[in-house]
């Protein structure tokens, strides 16, 4: 008979009140897969706009959404993408994990972390969990993190060059603030007043107060100003970009047009790659950084499996402060 377990799921795209929890089956894992018995998960900004199928976006993205995600009905009844939990079984053909290893990680566009057990496969983006975290914070790295590194992987950043994270307190700004400091660079955070100190926690150099100070009329200029929530636009920003400075965009369908336009003519450029191309490798990264003391996790609410309606209304706020995670009790049979 076919083990059960709990799985958030939805079988229509709309308003958080879609999803709910059901027993379904527990999946079994292929010859290159893992089973995982999952502790943590996240419900993030990926999660949000796969469920309403990119509906805020205008109707070129909603039909290139429902394409990826299932024309009707959702195709994956279980969202979700980032997790961390413990190996429950592994296929026949798995040589990296073990029964009883801890892993993080995220599935990216396959989803199904909302859920009691899930299978990924051995060569997808997942990772021993750094030492000393916990499964919630190993949970909430991973997404902002991914998004974070292929942005600001676009740029030469070092040592003397400046970079402008706007949005620092969201779960990719506060990432990028953190991989910014990594990377050496020169860096000014924009949040809101409540998050000054936590962002200069992350290693800001400098911190601009969005609801006091406009940064594009105070005349400093940087080599990358990184939109990290969405909200700016690369035409407010030009004149606070230097000759050959970029725009790196998480979000607009205007900015894809201009990613290709602006390459070829003018000293400044829109950068906005899709699909972001994210590895294995840069989970492993991410772990390293972890353990070096070099990146934490930010996290603003956990909330049970249960309330994941409530957890998703507050992502949809758009006030979160980096990460919210759902907390799962034990996996269990049915
Ligand atoms: N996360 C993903 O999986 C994913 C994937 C692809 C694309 N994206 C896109 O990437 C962008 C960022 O995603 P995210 O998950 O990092 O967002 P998020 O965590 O939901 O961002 C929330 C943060 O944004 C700040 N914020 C809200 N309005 C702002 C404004 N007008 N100016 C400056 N800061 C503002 C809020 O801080 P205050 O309270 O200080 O305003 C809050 O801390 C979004 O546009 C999203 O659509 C996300």
């Amino acid at each position: 008979m076919n083990e059960g377990m709990r799985a958030v799921v939805y079988d229509r795209y709309g308003p958080p009140k879609v999803l709910r929890l059901e027993d379904v089956a527990r999946p079994v894992p292929n010859q290159d897969e893992v089973l995982v018995k999952i502790h943590a998960t996240t419900v993030n900004r990926l999660d949000v706009h796969t469920r309403e199928a990119n509906r805020r976006s205008g109707l070129a993205v909603t039909l290139l959404s429902r394409l990826v995600s299932g024309v009707r009905r959702p195709r994956q009844r279980i969202l979700g993408s980032e997790f961390a939990g413990e190996i429950e079984a592994v296929g026949g053909a798995v040589s990296e994990f073990g029964v009883g290893d801890h892993i993080f990680g995220t599935t990216g566009l396959r989803f199904g972390t909302n859920a009691e057990f899930m299978c990924v496969r051995e060569s997808a983006r997942i990772g021993h969990m750094p030492a000393g975290m916990n499964f919630e914070e190993a949970a909430a790295v991973c997404d902002g993190f991914l998004n974070a590194l292929t942005c600001l992987k676009q740029v030469d950043l070092r040592k003397g060059k400046r970079i402008l994270v706007y949005g620092a307190s969201g779960s990719i700004g506060t990432a990028g603030v953190q991989l910014a400091r990594y990377f050496r660079a020169d860096v000014t955070a924009v949040c809101n007043t409540k998050n000054i100190e936590l962002v200069k926690s992350l290693g800001a150099d400098r911190v601009i107060d969005y609801t006091r100070e406009d940064f594009t009329q105070n005349g400093e200029t940087y080599d990358a100003i990184f939109d990290a929530v969405g909200k700016h636009s690369f035409k407010r920003c030009k004149g606070s970009l230097t000759k050959g400075g970029s725009y790196l965009a998480t979000d607009g369908f205007r900015n894809l047009i201009l990613a290709l336009w602006t390459p070829r003519f003018g000293d400044k450029k829109v950068i906005f790659q899709i699909p972001p191309r994210q590895t294995k490798k840069d989970v492993l990264l991410l772990k390293e950084l972890i353990e070096a003391g070099r990146y934490r996790a930010v996290i603003d609410r956990c909330y049970p499996l249960e309330d994941v309606v409530e957890a998703t209304r507050y992502v949809e706020t758009e006030q979160k402060t980096g990460n919210v995670v759902l907390t799962i009790e034990g996996g269990r049979a049915r």
